[in-house]
């Protein structure tokens, strides 16, 4: 069944699978199943098909996302596994953890899977199809929890078609998710390992590799000064703005940029929201560090991607609290 409304559901097959592949590669959105929940599958190495994610899910903002490889090695190139990281990897991957590591400086995934953080989720899944779909693609595969934002995880195709509809381009059918939770996060401050958000990997399990775990504070993922939760740019933001200072960087959106000296990167000549998204953390780094007094920021318009864009703007650029 395919057309406006009906997302594509196929059974999961050597054929199917290759098809979702080259759906991947063409920088579209793929659901598929894993051991613990459905995920929302895109290629995690480009900005605007992650953006296409966030789009899909209707968030209504930018949360970082787990990062799907197909193994260790695959991980340790994107990732700063010390450790403590890399015994959790070698006991429980493939499986339902998922480990956040410093981002290495050379890592090929887009900034927008990380939602700007230093930081990224990895995961080596243990599901069939989803490996299959990793070696066929040999891609890193940015993927949330199929489902829309604020509704429960998808533990089957008939619940990501739901929820999703025709954002996906297609929906790989391997049955029920196995294991029906999501996977365990930990990640790791100066005084070890902490557990992020428990899930279907036991704490006990966990702590037989590591000793005892670290807590945050329920419903917390990171915690201000332990790990971070948001990227906030060292220079004051100027919001609304219409046009630059002489000493203020400008963050620009859409075809009537004022003309100014200083740095300049426009999000989105054409006024595409998915675009902005798409170069959003990226470009406000670069402008942090252009050494300027302060990044002026055009105003964006509050519907689709610009709702998120706006609301992590309002965050980088409310007054800090430590
Ligand atoms: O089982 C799972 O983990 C499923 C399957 C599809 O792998 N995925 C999943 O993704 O549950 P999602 O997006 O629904 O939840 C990912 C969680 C979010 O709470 C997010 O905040 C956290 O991972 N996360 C991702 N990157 C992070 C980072 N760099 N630092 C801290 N938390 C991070
Ligand atoms: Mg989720």
């Amino acid at each position: 069944m395919s057309g406006a409304n009906f997302p594509r559901i196929e059974a999961a097959e050597a054929g199917s699978i290759r098809r979702g592949a080259t759906i991947l590669r063409g920088g579209g959105l793929v659901a598929f199943p894993t051991e613990t929940v459905y995920g929302l599958g895109a290629d995690a190495s480009r900005e605007s098909a992650v953006a296409r994610i966030f789009e899909a899910k209707k968030r209504p903002r930018f949360n970082p996302l787990i990062v799907h490889v197909r193994d260790l090695g695959h991980a340790e190139s994107l990732g700063d596994f010390n450790d403590g990281a890399r015994r959790l990897a070698e006991t429980f991957w493939p499986g339902p953890l998922t480990l956040v590591l410093p981002r290495r400086t050379d890592c090929a995934i887009a900034h927008l899977a990380s939602a700007g953080l230093d930081t990224i989720a990895l995961r080596v899944p243990a599901h069939p199809v989803a490996r299959q779909l990793l070696t066929e693609s040999r891609l890193a595969i940015a993927a949330p929890s199929a489902n829309a934002s604020g509704a429960v995880s998808a533990t089957a195709a008939a619940h990501v078609a739901v929820s999703l509809g025709s954002a996906v381009d297609l929906i790989l059918d391997g049955g029920p998710a196995p294991l029906g939770i999501e996977s365990t996060i930990v990640g790791f401050d100066e005084s070890g390992p902490l557990l992020l958000r428990p899930g279907a990997l036991a704490r006990e399990d966990i702590e037989t590799v590591t000793g005892q775990l670290g807590n945050l504070p329920s419903d917390q993922i990171v915690s201000p000064g332990r790990l971070r939760s948001h990227y906030a740019p060292s220079t004051p933001l100027r919001l609304d703005a219409r046009e630059a200072n002489e000493n203020e960087a400008l963050l620009a959106f859409g075809p009537d940029v004022p003309a100014h000296v200083a740095a300049v990167r426009n999000l989105s000549p054409a006024g595409d929201l998915r675009e902005a998204a798409a170069n959003f953390f990226a470009m406000l780094r670069e402008l942090d560090a252009a050494g300027c007094t302060g990044i002026a920021v055009m105003p964006l318009p509050e519907h689709g991607l610009g709702e998120a864009i706006n609301d992590r703007l309002r965050r980088a650029a409310a007054p800090k609290v430590e």
